[in-house]
């Protein structure tokens, strides 16, 4: 083991938005080093393929130079131990959020127990956003600027946008 802090944070990044990049500022202030991860096959339909969600957070992320970007498949756990991290961040932005991320970390924590999660809090100005959200209003015309990097609104639109290939 290196000694480091190393924390993982783990998502489908479909795509990244803001409320994610103030989680990994805040989180590259706190950890020495914080590997953004993304899950190579999720089980839900994603909007954009792999290489385009981390060629987005890596663009994001340039200026932060503790952040790394990588993508793991299969267990989270077994991602996190070949990456000698011992600590899983999520983020919290509401209620809602917390069974889901209950019910992750516990499960995580019974796959290897010496793996901790740790959660924050993105500020309250991005407590409503979610990729789902962005991706539904982008898909019917509505403005994106506020919530998605001017790099990932402009992939966004010609991704999904109205009169876009897939939208
Ligand atoms: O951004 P998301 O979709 O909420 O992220 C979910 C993610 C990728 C963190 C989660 O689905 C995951 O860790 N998948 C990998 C498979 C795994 O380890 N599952 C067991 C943990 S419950």
């Amino acid at each position: 083991m290196s000694g480091k802090r190393v924390a993982i944070y783990p998502g489908s990044f479909d795509p990244i938005t803001y409320g994610h990049l103030d989680l990994i500022e805040r989180a590259a202030r706190q950890f020495e080093e914080l590997a953004v991860a993304v899950l190579e096959h999720d089980s839900k339909e994603g909007a954009f393929p792999l290489s385009e969600r981390l060629a987005m957070i890596r663009e994001s992320v340039s200026h932060l130079d503790n952040v790394r970007v990588a993508s793991f498949d299969g267990l989270l756990v077994d991602f996190a131990r070949q990456e000698d991290a011992r600590l899983i961040l999520r983020g919290i932005r509401a209620v809602s959020d917390y069974e889901y991320e209950l019910q992750m970390a516990l499960m995580n924590r019974k796959l290897e127990p010496d793996i901790e999660t740790v959660f924050m809090l993105p500020s309250e100005t991005y407590s409503y956003l979610s990729s789902r959200l962005v991706k539904e209003v982008c898909r019917h015309g509505g403005r994106i600027d506020e919530f998605v990097p001017p790099h990932v609104a402009v992939r966004l639109r010609s991704m999904l946008g109205p009169g876009a290939r897939n939208s």
